[in-house]
């Protein structure tokens, strides 16, 4: 129902504060207004604590050279060129020897190494890091190496190297033993200047013939300072978010694009040097993306992923290989009677999250430092894997796993389409089969998310759930990289985001995707944080996706325009919430329109509201507009005051604006 009244009658209930006021438009002419009601007292179904999470894949260089924070590029020379990333300098033509050496026979997991044969001149090698290696003045930065010598008498000299290659930073290793054995060491120094795109120089000097491998350096300032973790900045943006949980560690990488480089998670923990480094897929994914230098190193394997799950309070939900490569690459499957290995990695990664550590997986757990059980509940089987075969496999993994773990939960692919053939083949099959969870996909235009904000209201409400696994808006080819996560995009997701929660008991989980792009070396756009060497920003998607997250409530109440769904009548897309720990009604909505809408909240029901509360309002007259490292705020939710009477909020909402309410209750 629309009533006009004019401005001048409802400005007396509108928001006033202590603070700050939000202005209303002011025009001669009488103003349309919407009435929405909203029942706070009845709530119709539940938020799940974890509703709102994070998607993690290393694609945009978002692990090496991302969030793992070595900044040593190719550290183990098991790159396909063994010296890539890697430069020789030499003063005299002919000075020093270098040789890539092979024992794969004797360590396949981590077969190259170095030979450095110094005859007494003075020659080195060069690093160029991930795009460079950002360098921040006045911090410490971290080196390592493995190495043996028989013929000792190498000392190596560090060296951190600016833009017009001075020094920057400046330390030594004198390497204390000698003979056959591997040994490590580690020295430290002080960077002395700024440079986002250093480089790291190591010179021989003196006369002997070393080998050396693992070359690491980590800056000191990581994220909980843990010695070779993962940068702060980057995890801070997450922890900021409080994600339910994490979905990790992909997306496509998880499939390979053959089965040998499909993700096994048990190469991925333990002693650095023993997890043995693969090409990452995205390295040649796109030929107008190429990354020829983009390997997974898994420095960010399982058992961090588990550990950063904990410490920012999230769920973790591994996905697992299902014996099927990618279907857009090799397509390749194992055997149905060769997929137990396959199935029992699932089973040894739950005992490794959450077993006794008199288990056999659970006291690895425990040797890596965390006896205490991750209380891991979840695990997708195959991402975006589809027909028959897809089902097949689903079902040896099913049965094997709700045998040993009646109560884990299992997230199932529906493809890589939240609609079409593929899809509902799935869809029908695994409800049939009563899936715990269906995970959908979608990368869609922003009106196709504005179409769907109704998608789930009638979804069937049974057993299964859905986990909207992977979603965002893909603006039109024309904008390109970071240009693509504008306001307009970040505006249809927070439409659409209503109709996620106001199904709550539906979708039960969600999460935008990808998470990170390094903006010198993506290979998919859009993204939700953009990070450089040194710097990183939330993009209008990130702020909009940490609103719901911060705000997700405990239970779903109604929100109504004459009766029915705000879905896009007039522009409008909204949902409520109360937090019932809290104490606090919460409204989102969104007002997709460039005209602003002046909304009478009728907040019918037995709950005690206070008469003032507050709004974070993100707006944008240029739905074009961006953030960006200059300006990371400039599409931000701005916090204001508002202003209840007699159980009414009267609000204008901005033109192309996503507003979140938060009024208080006793
Ligand atoms: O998020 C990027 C990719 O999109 C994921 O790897 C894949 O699952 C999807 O196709």
């Amino acid at each position: 129902m629309k009533l006009s009244i004019t401005l001048k009658s409802i400005l007396y209930t509108c928001i006033s504060a202590s603070f700050s006021i939000i202005t209303i438009p002011q025009t001669s002419k009488a103003q349309t207004t919407t009435m929405v009601k909203v029942k706070v007292d009845q709530p119709i179904a539940k938020v799940q604590p974890n509703m709102w999470g994070v998607f993690f894949e290393d694609i945009n260089f978002g692990a090496d050279g991302g969030i793992y924070a070595e900044l040593i590029k190719n550290r183990s020379f098991e790159f396909t060129k063994p010296l890539m990333g890697w430069t020789v300098q030499r003063k005299k033509a002919n000075e020093g020897e270098i040789l890539v050496v092979n024992r794969k026979e004797v360590n396949s997991a981590n077969p190259r190494y170095i030979q450095i044969n110094n005859e007494g001149g003075v020659f080195g090698i060069t690093n160029e890091g991930f795009k460079g290696i950002g360098v921040k003045k006045g911090l410490k930065y971290h080196f390592s190496v493995m190495y043996r010598q028989m013929t000792p008498g190498v000392k190596l000299r560090l060296q951190l190297l600016g833009a017009n290659n001075e020094v920057i930073g400046e330390g030594e290793m004198t390497p204390a033993n000698s003979g056959a054995e591997w040994q490590k060491q580690a020295a430290s120094f002080t960077a002395t200047q700024t440079d986002p795109k250093g480089k790291f120089a190591i010179t021989f000097e003196g006369k002997g013939k070393i080998d050396l491998d693992m070359i690491s350096l980590f800056p000191d300032d990581t994220w909980k300072s843990r010695p070779q973790g993962l940068r702060s900045d980057m995890v801070q943006l997450l922890a900021d978010m409080k994600p339910g949980f994490i979905r990790f560690p992909g997306g496509c990488i998880v499939e390979g694009t053959d089965l040998t480089n499909r993700y096994q998670w048990k190469n991925t923990i333990g002693p650095i040097e023993d997890r043995k480094m693969i090409i990452n897929r995205w390295n040649t994914e796109f030929a107008n993306r190429a990354a020829p230098d983009y390997f997974q190193s898994f420095g960010l394997g399982f058992f961090e992923y588990f550990q950063l799950a904990e410490d920012i309070g999230s769920d973790a939900l591994p996905i697992l290989n299902c014996g099927m490569a990618c279907q857009f690459n090799s397509g390749e499957v194992a055997a149905l009677d060769e997929l137990d290995p396959y199935v029992q990695d699932a089973l040894d990664l739950i005992e490794f999250a959450n077993g006794d550590v008199n288990t056999k997986w659970g006291k690895k757990r425990a040797d890596l430092g965390h006896p205490k059980p991750f209380n891991l509940k979840m695990m997708g089987v195959g991402n975006e894997n589809w027909g028959p075969q897809y089902l097949e496999r689903l079902a040896i993994f099913t049965k094997a796993i709700k045998a040993k773990y009646p109560d884990f939960k299992i997230i199932n692919s529906s493809g890589t389409d939240p609609e079409g053939d593929r899809f509902d083949l799935l869809n029908t099959t695994l409800r049939k089969n009563k899936a715990d969870f269906i995970d959908e996909h979608y990368y869609r235009p922003a009106d196709w998310f504005l179409k769907n904000a109704g998608r789930y209201d009638n979804y069937p409400r049974n057993e299964t759930k859905v986990f909207v696994g992977e979603y965002a808006v893909h603006a039109n080819q024309d904008y390109v990289g970071s240009n693509r996560n504008n306001w307009q995009s970040a505006l249809a997701s927070a439409s659409l985001m209503t109709g996620l929660e106001r199904n709550a008991d539906v979708v039960q989980m969600a999460s935008y995707a990808p998470l990170f792009a390094h903006i010198d070396a993506w290979q998919w756009a859009p993204d939700m944080i953009w990070v450089d060497n040194l710097r990183s920003y939330g993009t209008p998607d990130y702020y909009v996706q940490k609103l719901f997250s911060t705000n997700k409530g405990t239970d779903v109440v109604a929100i109504t325009l004459d009766g029915k769904n705000i879905t896009g009548q007039d522009g409008l897309y909204a949902s409520s919430v109360i937090d019932s720990k809290k104490k606090e009604l919460i409204i989102k909505v969104s007002n997709s329109s460039g005209q602003p809408k002046m909304i009478d909240f009728d907040l019918e029901g037995k709950r005690n509201l206070k008469n003032k509360g507050t709004v974070e309002e993100m707006a944008s007259t240029n739905l074009n507009q961006l953030n960006s490292f200059t300006d990371p705020e400039a599409v931000s939710p701005k916090i204001s005051a508002i202003k209840i009477r007699d159980k009414k909020l009267i609000t204008n909402l901005k033109p192309y604006s996503f507003n979140v309410f938060k009024i208080p209750f006793n």
